[in-house]
């Protein structure tokens, strides 16, 4: 089989190769990707550096150009795209070609804000002089992207911090290689010059603390909690830019007055879909006690029509579970939450199927209360858990008594406790009658406590981490 090569100044360089397979059917092995070595790294960082001053200067319309010329080949590729990408992370083909199709617009828009970037132009309180307020690209940028959406986060963050005039070292997770490959060889054929962009794969043990060390300006993290502290502990000796968006613990509240339907649709896309591996998932349903039986009941019988299964089957509606270590891991949650006392009332338990994959059931744990493990350790498995609540208040308290605040929702017919709840939820992003996971291109992502750190992503927001703002005062004599 042949090796997809990293990407360095320019260059494919082959190496030793790792082996990816497919979750749903573990012999059948998806690409090999070369290991990138620490020394690779370093030589990827010394391109992008020299690459910057000429990238740093080249017009907004090369840059915007450039980015819509990747947007089209991705959106043009999509089925073929979501195919690998179901293929190699599980997602059902339905969820993969949404994850591609994002990917597309996230370029096409970055391709827009390449040509939108502003300033400001204020009078200075000395007469004759005048206040600029520009920004400009950050330098050198090192993205380290997670396995759970491997085509989508890896182009909101190389979007932005191209069409901003950036030079990047993209790092995806090792167990994906086969998409943010594609993307590299879109982003390299579509006209990026030697060393602008930069693909390194491999072991995050190998190449992150060259990756998180002195070469770069920013470090762009999405992953898991304890990998975004160490580089948050790694960068304070010399102080990069750093974003990291990390773990979520997001609750779900269902109030009586809610709409049964819709409150049982949101649950179950925000805690199942995707295999409950997202970090928006809604992995602690928060539910008022009038509706509570209604609730569990409705959606124990809206998850025993689920199809697990092949994602790349027609009809599955839930893929597998990306690999046996996260496999592991939900099942010990499982089986930690039983031991707390929790009522399993749907699931909990490995699923054979005709190919040898990772399927788990979705699993719902009922009876159980806030401060359990179940309710305060991210899972990122399909695996969530009631906690029944007398009111509102009891509602709010119970949905920030986490150390996370991604996300939060809550499903109600009430105006007056959605928008209590908007202001009152510790989270970066709330949502109304609507899942938790899922969210639009074009505005800011990210969270709040324990889940996020420095600038958001996305939409016009994201020029706050790829730029550095400079103020001129200027006497024009
Ligand atoms: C979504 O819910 O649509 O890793 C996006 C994650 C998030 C992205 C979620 N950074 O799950």
């Amino acid at each position: 089989m042949t090796v997809h090569a990293n990407l360095v100044d320019g260059e494919w360089i082959v190496g030793a190769g790792s082996e990816n397979r497919n979750p749903s059917d573990t012999a059948d092995v998806v690409g090999v990707y070369a290991q990138a070595s620490a020394a690779q790294a370093e030589a990827s960082i010394a391109a992008a550096r020299a690459a910057f001053p000429a990238w740093s200067r080249t017009s907004v319309q090369a840059r915007s150009d450039m980015l819509q010329t990747i947007s089209a080949e991705i959106l043009a590729r999509r089925d073929e795209l979501a195919d690998l990408l179901s293929r190699e992370e599980g997602k059902t083909r339905r969820e993969a070609l949404g994850e591609v199709v994002r990917a597309g617009q996230i370029f096409g828009f970055f391709a827009g804000e390449a040509v939108r970037l502003r300033g400001d132009a204020l009078p200075s309180t000395r007469p004759g002089v005048e206040c600029l307020v520009t920004r400009e690209p950050v330098g050198v940028v090192s993205l380290i992207t997670p396995w759970n959406f491997p085509i989508a986060i890896p182009a909101w963050k190389t979007a932005p911090a191209l069409a901003f005039g950036n030079c990047v070292v993209l790092k995806p997770a090792d167990l994906t290689g086969a998409s943010a490959w594609a993307l590299a060889d879109i982003i390299h054929r579509a006209g990026a010059p030697a060393g602008v962009f930069n693909l390194v794969m491999g072991r995050g043990s190998e190449l992150g603390p060259v990756l998180a060390g002195r070469g770069v300006d920013a470090i762009s993290f999405t992953g898991s909690t304890g990998v975004g502290q160490s580089i948050l502990a790694a960068s304070l000796s010399h102080r990069p830019k750093v974003q990291l968006e990390m773990g979520g613990k997001n609750a779900l509240v269902v109030l009586d007055d809610a709409d049964l339907d819709v409150a049982v649709a949101a649950a179950l896309d925000g805690a199942f879909f995707a295999t409950g591996q997202r970090c928006t998932a809604s992995s602690r349903l928060v539910v008022q006690e009038g509706i509570h039986d209604r609730f569990v009941a409705a959606l124990a019988e809206a998850m025993a029509a689920q199809v697990v299964g092949d994602a790349r089957a027609a009809n599955t509606t839930i893929g597998p579970v990306v690999d046996a270590r996260q496999l592991a891991t939900d099942l010990d949650y499982i089986a930690i939450a039983t031991a707390e006392g929790a009522r399993l009332a749907f699931g909990g338990e490995r699923l054979a199927r005709d190919t040898d994959g990772f399927f788990l059931a979705p699993t719902l744990f009922t009876e159980t209360s806030s401060r359990m493990r179940i309710n305060q350790e991210e899972v990122f498995g399909p695996v969530a858990s009631v906690i029944r609540v007398r009111d509102y208040e009891e509602a709010v308290a119970t949905a920030n008594d986490v150390p996370f605040g991604l996300c939060a929702g809550i499903c109600t017919a009430s105006l007056k406790h959605a928008m209590a709840f908007r202001r009152d939820a510790q989270a970066g992003m709330v949502m109304v009658n609507l899942p938790t996971a899922g969210v639009d291109y074009h505005v800011p992502f990210g969270g709040r406590k324990a889940s996020s750190y420095g600038p958001r992503e996305q939409g016009s927001y994201a020029a706050e981490f790829y730029t550095a703002v400079k103020t001129a005062y200027v006497n024009a004599v």
